[in-house]
């Protein structure tokens, strides 16, 4: 009897036990193909090293979603696109793709890092003000004044590589890059010269 009691209370404590760390706040669990596949190229963390490569680190779970069917339907075409990621989205089963966005979008973000100070002077103008002779309107209005982005539609920019971001601006501008609903970024960055990128893709760096 004591003995059954016992057994009851242990089984009893190993479910609150179960049920506690099933509802914890705490880190989302690791998807097998991150640890497999994906945390070559963008880190375990989603903090890569390679500057061509994003971070995917505290980016919006939506819109993560929508660049992996967008290279699964190959409607994201930018040349490493079509180099890299259609291979990868591929081997993505439809079932796990919000798995991977929830577990990416709850990472800690990069943090920023210093860049050269003319061009982030340059850049936090564009970036927050837009240039009214040319109608380019301010990032900040849809990426959000510190560039965390503003789900569902809008993705965060704060702490990205700058070649990455960079490589997406001309990828727009040339239209290799044409996912973006209602043209929005293909017309913006028409009216970016080169410098005007490297610019904001400095100042958000630094974010
Ligand atoms: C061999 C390196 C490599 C691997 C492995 C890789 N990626 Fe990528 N990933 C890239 C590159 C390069 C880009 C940029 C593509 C472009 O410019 O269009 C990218 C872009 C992305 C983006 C778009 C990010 C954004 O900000 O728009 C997502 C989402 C993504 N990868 C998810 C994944 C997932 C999920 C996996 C694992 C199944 C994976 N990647 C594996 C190299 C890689
Ligand atoms: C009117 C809203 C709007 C404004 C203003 C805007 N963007 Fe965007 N931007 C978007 C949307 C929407 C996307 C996502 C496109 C998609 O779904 O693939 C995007 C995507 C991007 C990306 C690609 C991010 C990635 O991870 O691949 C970059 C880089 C970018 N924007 C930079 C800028 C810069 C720099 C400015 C200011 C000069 C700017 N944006 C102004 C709406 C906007």
């Amino acid at each position: 009897m004591v003995r059954a009691v016992r057994k009851a209370m242990s089984m009893g404590a190993g479910l609150v036990l179960l049920v506690g760390s099933a509802y914890a706040a705490g880190p989302v669990k690791v998807p097998t193909i991150v640890t497999t596949t994906c945390s070559a190229c963008h880190g375990l963390n989603g903090v890569s090293m390679v500057p061509t490569f994003p971070n995917l680190a505290a980016q919006g779970a939506p819109y993560l979603v929508k660049q992996i069917r967008d290279f699964q339907n190959h409607k994201r075409a930018d040349p490493l696109a079509q180099s890299i990621m259609w291979a990868m989205a591929a081997t993505i089963p439809k079932n796990k793709i919000h798995e991977i966005a929830d577990y990416f979008a709850s990472q800690k973000g990069a943090p920023g890092s210093p860049e050269s100070a003319q061009l982030v002077a340059a850049g936090r103008k564009i970036y927050m003000g837009g240039v009214a002779t040319d109608h380019l309107p301010a990032c900040m209005a849809c990426h959000g004044s510190t560039a965390r982005g503003l789900p569902p539609l809008f993705p965060r920019l704060a702490g990205q590589h700058m070649t990455y971001v960079i490589a997406q601006l001309q990828a727009f501008k040339t239209k290799q890059r044409s996912n973006d609903p209602l043209a929005i970024m293909r017309t913006i960055a028409a009216k970016l010269s080169t410098k005007q990128m490297d610019a904001v893709a400095a100042y958000v760096r630094t974010l």
